[in-house]
């Protein structure tokens, strides 16, 4: 029989770009990075084709503003961020094979080519815009350019586009008092011809796509809503602005969001360049493309990106895993009320797989909002992930190194319950199908509970009572596979510890999911405990910061 080879499952693994304007927090960390990366690894175990493809967002006024506060050039302002952000996202073992930006020679090829197909098809158009102006600055002043105070509540001092006192929109020209942000002096609006996208061409495209089974329920719901009222969308800025010239307009740039999603795109064709592959073998209908996003950008992923993308006859998406917003200590992250956490402050005090574990029990996979508070944060890592893991692997490694000569040893007849517990632990694998549904935490849940039964069963065995020798050996053999199978079972989750499980076990750390062929009897093992637990003090010094 000829057996035609079967072709890996391709998976393009993306995460919301972010924008290259500060330093990681926490929030996007529980909503976006995370998840991707635990896939991610999943994905990598089960034998797929992985690129794990993300990218700094370098574009707009924000980023153009806070460069002119550090009086940086933009370019060197977010390559500066950039740097950052990728050593955050290593230290948190975030797995990207290729973490690009947008202000790059890929995403401005790639949005003109974007541009030009959507010209071409007819779904752009030209329309006269009115918009404020600084006669004495000589440039149209963007939201944040302008200020003034909030036509609904008064408050002095709010910028163009909103409200921070009583959190209204609305558009610059609304403003009472209006004042230039640079210069100060009262701007008056000015007509000029912008380029919008015909969101409104894609109705029945968009609609079709909403339908997709894999697209997450509880999100697709509230975009159908949308559907009824799609705006068409104003995809110019007209410069000054830190952009991508559109081709053929004057002193005028893509708007930011036009080409972040696009930096997608770019993302993987720079891996491509550099991987020997072609762009057209990864994004495409057979690839299984799949964004992970926090759910305050769901409009632009779920409408604008797909008709873009349809626009320019380019594969869609297959999910979009959109997770809620992260509170602080039961409050609103928030820089000025102090409750914005960084994710190097807590990486500076825990392990990276500490938060890992936090952050994925925090998570369901829906858009429900999240709460970070450092007594659950103790809870959760005391009682569960040393309570249930760190101290099986520590008690059964620990007991084979003082009794069994450090060597896992050959099983000898196996009981009734020995018959059992193994075949429990060939029930691990089972939860490959939470993973491959992207619920995470449940996936997560599903593997403590198999670790709390293997404390179970080693309580249970009691092999510091037992006397028969062969007995014993079954029990530390079995005892020693649940820790293998757990750690290669964890490691999308707590790559760090399982890694350093394979090493206390003394093989390399296995490439393939479910594969047990590097556990046998003899392996000589050098026990070590996993994590250190988290102590009150620490937790009431992050509390007090907190709230102070
Ligand atoms: O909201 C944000 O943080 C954006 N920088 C996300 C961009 S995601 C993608 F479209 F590029
Ligand atoms: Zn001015």
């Amino acid at each position: 029989m000829v057996r035609i080879a079967q072709k890996r499952q391709r998976k393009l693994i993306t995460s919301a770009l972010p924008y290259a304007n500060g330093d990681l927090h926490i929030g996007g960390i529980r909503s976006t990075y995370l998840p991707a990366d635990v896939y991610a690894r999943y994905c990598r175990l089960k034998g797929c084709d992985v690129v794990f493809a993300c990218a700094t967002d370098e574009h707009g006024t924000p980023i153009e503003m806070n460069a002119a506060k550090e009086k940086m050039e933009p370019e060197k302002f977010v390559e500066k961020y950039h740097e950052r952000q990728e050593k955050d996202f290593q230290a948190l073992g975030v797995s990207f094979d290729v973490f690009h930006h947008t202000h790059s020679d890929e995403s401005r090829e790639l949005s003109e080519l974007f541009y030009e197909r959507a010209e071409k098809r007819g779904c752009t158009f030209l329309k006269e815009v009115e918009l404020t102006f600084c006669s004495s600055c000589k440039r149209f002043l963007p939201d944040r350019y302008v200020k003034g105070a909030c036509p609904h509540c008064k408050a002095e001092d709010q910028y163009g586009d909103g409200c921070e006192k009583c959190g209204k929109v609305y558009s610059p020209k609304d403003l009472l008092k209006p004042e230039c942000a640079i210069c100060g002096k009262q701007p008056t609006s000015r007509k000029v011809e912008h380029v919008f996208f015909k969101l409104s061409a894609f109705r029945k495209e968009l609609e079709d796509f909403l339908q997709a089974q894999s697209l997450q329920k509880d999100v697709v719901h509230y975009v159908q809503n949308w559907l009824k009222d799609l705006k068409e969308w104003d995809i110019t800025r007209d410069g000054p602005y830190f952009g991508i010239p559109i081709p053929g307009r004057k002193n005028q740039f893509f708007y930011v969001w036009f080409d972040a999603p696009i930096g997608y795109v770019a993302a993987t064709k720079k891996w491509c360049s550099e991987n020997n592959e072609n762009l057209e073998d990864w994004w495409n209908e057979k690839s299984e493309i799949i964004h992970f996003i926090g759910k305050d950008i769901v409009y632009h992923h779920y409408l604008f990106w797909p008709a873009m993308l349809h626009a320019a006859g380019y594969a869609l998406p297959k999910a979009i895993p959109t997770r809620g917003y992260l509170n602080v200590e039961g409050q609103k992250m928030s820089k000025s009320r102090g409750t914005f956490v960084l994710l190097k402050e807590v990486l500076g005090e825990v392990a990276p797989d500490v938060l890992r574990y936090y952050m994925t029990s925090i998570t369901p996979a829906d858009t429900t909002d999240g709460n970070f508070a450092w007594k659950d944060f103790q809870a959760k890592t005391n009682n569960e992930l040393i309570g249930a893991y760190g101290n099986l692997v520590f008690r059964v490694l620990s007991f084979i190194e003082r009794k069994a000569g450090g060597v896992v040893p050959r099983p000898g007849k196996y009981s009734d319950q020995d018959k059992a517990f193994e075949k429990k632990l060939e029930g691990i694998w089972n939860v490959g199908e939470k993973l491959d549904a992207i619920r995470v935490k449940e996936a997560q849940e599903e593997l403590f509970a198999h670790a709390s039964e293997a404390n179970k069963y080693f309580n249970d065995r009691a092999p510091w009572k037992l006397k028969n020798q062969e007995e014993l050996d079954t029990v530390l053999y079995l005892s020693a596979k649940a820790v293998y199978s757990l750690a290669l079972a964890l490691y999308p989750f707590l790559p760090f510890s399982s890694v350093e499980v394979f090493r206390q076990l003394g093989v390399p750390a296995p490439g393939k999911w479910a594969d047990l062929s590097g556990f046998k009897p003899g392996l000589k093992v050098s026990a070590k405990p996993l994590f250190p637990r988290m102590e009150d003090e620490l937790v009431e010094k992050q509390v007090r910061k907190l709230s102070n």
